[in-house]
């Protein structure tokens, strides 16, 4: 009995933890038109990136490996590091084969 106890709080915690490191969608959006489209918009200085320019595994590993500018620099060193979950959720959720794929205005 102790132990189930036990395993349910652990089990508990887990969860809780795991939805913290989910980012949130709206706030993302927000990070990514300010920070990225700063950059990748079409006419900037580098290629326009919308959430459809990749899939949501491809973003999930581009997220994963952290690297920007063909590994050049890292991605945390572009945004804030606090806002890269975010932006990560966001482009995750709009990829281009997602449920809900956006363009980000263009
Ligand atoms: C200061 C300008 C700048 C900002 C801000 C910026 N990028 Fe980039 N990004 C570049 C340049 C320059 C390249 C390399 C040339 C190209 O692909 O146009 C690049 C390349 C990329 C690529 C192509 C693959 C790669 O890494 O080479 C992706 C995807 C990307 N950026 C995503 C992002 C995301 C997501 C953000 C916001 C978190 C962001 N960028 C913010 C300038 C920027």
């Amino acid at each position: 009995m102790q132990n189930t106890t036990k395993l349910l709080a652990m089990l508990l915690a887990l969860s809780v933890s795991l939805a913290a490191q989910g980012g949130s969608d709206t706030k993302g959006k927000f990070f990514f038109k300010k920070s990225c489209k700063a950059c990748h918009a079409a006419g900037g200085s580098a290629k326009e990136i919308t959430p459809l320019s990749k899939t949501q595994a491809q973003w999930k590993a581009y997220f994963a490996a952290g690297k920007h500018k063909k590994g050049a620099e890292k991605l945390d060193g572009v945004v804030k590091p606090e806002q890269i979950k975010d932006i990560q959720t966001f482009l995750t959720n709009h990829a281009s084969d997602s449920p809900q794929p956006e363009t980000c205005g263009g």
